[in-house]
């Protein structure tokens, strides 16, 4: 990875070493992750583009994600520790609307499929929502 000085700002010098430190920068992250059974699991988004992406690559399988992400199943429930709840998007209607058919829905809850990965969640803390 190479950076140029222009005009008195670095620059990289390409589209490919840009690419390269986003994905450093993504694999410094963490997002600690309590399983249904207790576990604690540290997870690196690296290339992923959802929440629901990073915890199923890290190799935890309790979230079914049946529809894919589509925003339909809510079988990718989590519950976000308190602290870090400011530092989400704010939900949309179908996201809110698709909670309610959970018996688990807490002031916590999002589906982990409607969270973009962004630096605002690193350090996020989260548990796998009881299954329905
Ligand atoms: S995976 Fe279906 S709502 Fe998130």
């Amino acid at each position: 990875m190479s950076l140029a000085r222009q005009g008195g700002v670095e620059v990289f010098q390409s589209i490919a070493d840009c690419q390269k430190a986003y994905l450093e920068i993504r694999g410094l992250m963490e997002i600690t992750v309590t399983t249904r059974t207790g576990e604690r699991v540290t997870v690196t988004p690296n290339g992923a583009t959802t929440l629901l992406e990073a915890i199923r690559d890290a190799g935890i399988d309790e979230l079914l994600a049946l529809c894919g992400g589509c925003c339909s199943c809510a079988t990718c429930h989590i519950q976000v520790d308190e602290a870090f709840l400011d530092r989400l998007p704010p939900m949309s209607t179908d996201e809110d609307d698709l909670l309610d058919s959970s018996e688990h829905r807490c002031s916590r809850s999002r589906l982990s499929c409607q969270l973009t990965i962004s630096d605002a969640l690193d350090g996020l803390c989260i548990t796998i929502a009881p299954e329905d």
